[in-house]
């Protein structure tokens, strides 16, 4: 009974044998991610209400100041799926390493493991913008029952089994991708359910929208300085025309929505990019494939990227299919 009534939980059960592995826990964790969204959506709901605005006081491993908010979503992701011992391990932007959950307990026969960046963008929690939730599962690829390694985590996109996202925005929205498409869902607050809003939701061919912090322009390289001087110059009815929110989750969704590009390129101050690949890029890439559109870091395809460390920053372009062949062929062309 695909359609608008459909809630995320129908769905999921609905859709469960379409999963590769169907022992259900696959469903079981996504059940998990919904649970987990709802409560931080509560929290990021009331943000300027109550006192969970502003810095936290610690830093991350990334060098960045945590938000409170930051660490009330880490620690509620983290918490439901511990709680429920639903994976055998978690590995966080906002955590130093990986958190291993029972999977030294031979009984414990949990195969997955999720990679999650609890809160995107949380710059722009201060300022009443959007925010968002990102997660990627894979299967371990040590046995179940001995402890989980590093190397359960460092797995190319291409192995991914599962990513998704949350969208804090004028609405909430739970969009995540198992391998067959990609699939929207918006919540009804009123009732804290999930509703099936957006079905196979796909990036337009082309698009007319391109997403880029334009003041770090002069740091970028060459390549992407031709592509967004293309995108700008006048000659013949060109349509581009920017938006950049500065959350990916949410320049992701617009882009997604009406076509577009986002990138973030290397430059000086960010050497590698700012993304994170297994938290941030290796996700997206996996849902704009599964919606039809295209991801990578300017020459190699993202989720072919061979992960060396778990805080790993790669330059990300991703969108429309036609906008990412354009600006890679700047890339090729001009180079850095
Ligand atoms: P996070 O809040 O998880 O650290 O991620 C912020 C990221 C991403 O969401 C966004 O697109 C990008 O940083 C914005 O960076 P700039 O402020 O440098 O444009
Ligand atoms: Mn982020
Ligand atoms: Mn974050």
């Amino acid at each position: 009974m695909a359609g608008k009534n459909q809630t995320l939980g129908e769905f999921i059960i609905e859709n469960q044998d379409s999963f590769k592995y169907t022992s259900g826990e696959l469903s079981r964790l996504i059940n998990s991610i919904r649970l987990a969204a709802k409560v931080v959506n509560h929290e990021v709901n009331k943000a300027g209400l109550v006192d969970i605005t502003g810095a936290a006081g610690d830093i991350n491993i990334q060098g960045e100041d945590q938000q409170k908010l930051d660490v009330y979503a880490n620690d509620k992701f983290i918490q439901t799926l511990t709680k429920r011992n639903i994976v055998c391990g978690i590995a966080s932007e906002e955590e130093d390493d990986f958190v291993a959950i029972n999977s030294q307990d031979e009984n414990n026969q949990n195969k997955y493991v999720v990679l999650i960046d609890p809160l995107d963008g949380s710059s722009n929690i201060d300022v009443n913008v959007s925010v968002g939730t990102i997660f990627s599962i894979f299967r371990r690829v040590t046995p179940a029952g001995t402890p989980v390694k590093l190397e359960d985590f460092l797995q190319k996109g291409s192995k991914q089994v599962a990513a998704g996202y949350v969208v804090y925005g004028t609405s909430t929205m739970l969009v995540y991708t198992t391998g067959d498409g990609v699939n929207g869902f918006t919540l009804n607050p009123a009732i804290g359910t999930f509703y099936l809003s957006h079905p196979n939701m796909t990036f337009p061919e082309d698009g007319n929208i391109y997403s880029v912090n334009e003041g770090n322009y002069l740091d970028f390289p060459l390549g992407i300085k031709k592509y967004i001087k293309y995108c700008q110059e006048e000659e013949g009815d060109r349509p581009y025309t920017s938006r950049y929110i500065g959350s990916l989750v949410s320049d992701f969704h617009r882009n997604m929505i009406k076509g577009g590009i986002y990138m973030y390129p290397k430059g000086s101050r960010n050497p590698n990019g700012k993304l994170r690949l297994l938290y941030e890029c290796n996700p997206m890439a996996f849902l704009a494939e599964q919606a039809n559109g295209k991801a990578s870091d300017g020459y190699v395809r993202t989720m072919d990227v061979e992960p060396t460390e778990l805080h790993q920053r790669v330059p990300f372009i991703c969108g429309s299919r036609n906008m990412v062949d354009k600006a890679e062929e700047f890339m090729r062309e001009f180079g850095e």
